[in-house]
């Protein structure tokens, strides 16, 4: 079922995504060589909580932590740990935030100190290939538009679309329907319709699509070990077009 937020859910929501957002920007300063995923994890954790916020990961069907830290063949879900960043790595940094019950959701992928033109280039176009499919948010417009401008902008840009995982809808859950492809065929599935919350979150590869879960049961990386980019916004259905609930800071 897809639900229609109130206008007091979707200042909840507003807010909710404002603190995924402050979080990124408060992060991303210790995203140098020599840290951790697992003192990123820390710090995030703590912002979270002096925020009156929960850390909705934490504990989600047994995820260990706050954050979700992929790193360059990993695609998603990668589980904070003693991993020691280094120069020319990337990092995808995903987050969902809890506040008076409603979730925020947003990941983006960040560069440790000087990356190759490759990733570079991934990083580039798998946000822009995000975009895209914001820019098909409105009311009338169907999922599979969503969908297939994703899968367009990505696959004329030669990357590989993750399959496995889709985009989803948003609330008092952080996840809801309907589920949002990153790929499909234009005019199909649900119509959107004003007070609709859902995240789009494109998982592209520099290489094959191809994945595979390793044996922690979260960690999925890349089966070619090519690297991996992950953008995702909470995008609300106004009653013109949308609005971004986790807008980048920087
Ligand atoms: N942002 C991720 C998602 O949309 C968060 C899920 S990680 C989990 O799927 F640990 F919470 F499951
Ligand atoms: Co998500």
């Amino acid at each position: 079922m897809i639900t229609i937020k109130s206008e007091r859910e979707i200042e909840l929501m507003r807010h909710a995504g404002m603190l995924v957002s402050k979080m990124h920007q408060f992060i991303k300063p210790y995203i140098k060589a020599g840290i951790t995923t697992k003192e990123l994890d820390a710090l995030c954790e703590k912002f979270i909580l002096d925020h009156d916020a929960v850390p909705s990961c934490k504990g989600y069907e047994g995820f260990p932590a706050t954050l979700c830290t992929s790193v360059n063949d990993e695609v998603v879900h990668g589980i904070p740990s003693s991993r020691v960043l280094k120069d020319g790595d990337i990092i995808t940094i995903d987050v969902v935030i809890g506040y008076k019950g409603y979730q925020g959701d947003a990941a983006w992928t960040y560069t440790v100190g000087e990356v190759d033109d490759d990733c570079k280039y991934l990083m580039e176009h798998t946000e822009k290939a995000l975009y895209e499919g914001v820019k098909q948010v409105r009311p009338g417009n169907r999922i599979g538009d969503i969908s297939a401008a994703v899968q367009a902008y990505a696959e004329s840009h030669h990357l590989g679309v993750v399959r496995e995982l889709c985009g989803h809808g948003i609330g008092k859950d952080m996840h809801e329907d309907p589920e949002v492809p990153n790929f499909g065929m234009p005019n199909t599935g649900p119509r959107l319709k004003p007070g609709m919350v859902i995240c789009i979150e494109p998982m592209l590869t520099f290489g094959r699509r191809d994945v595979f879960l390793l044996e922690d049961d979260w960690t999925v990386i890349t089966q070619d070990g090519s690297p991996a980019a992950h953008y995702e916004h909470t995008v609300l259905v106004t009653e013109d077009g949308y609005e971004i609930l986790t807008p980048r800071l920087d």
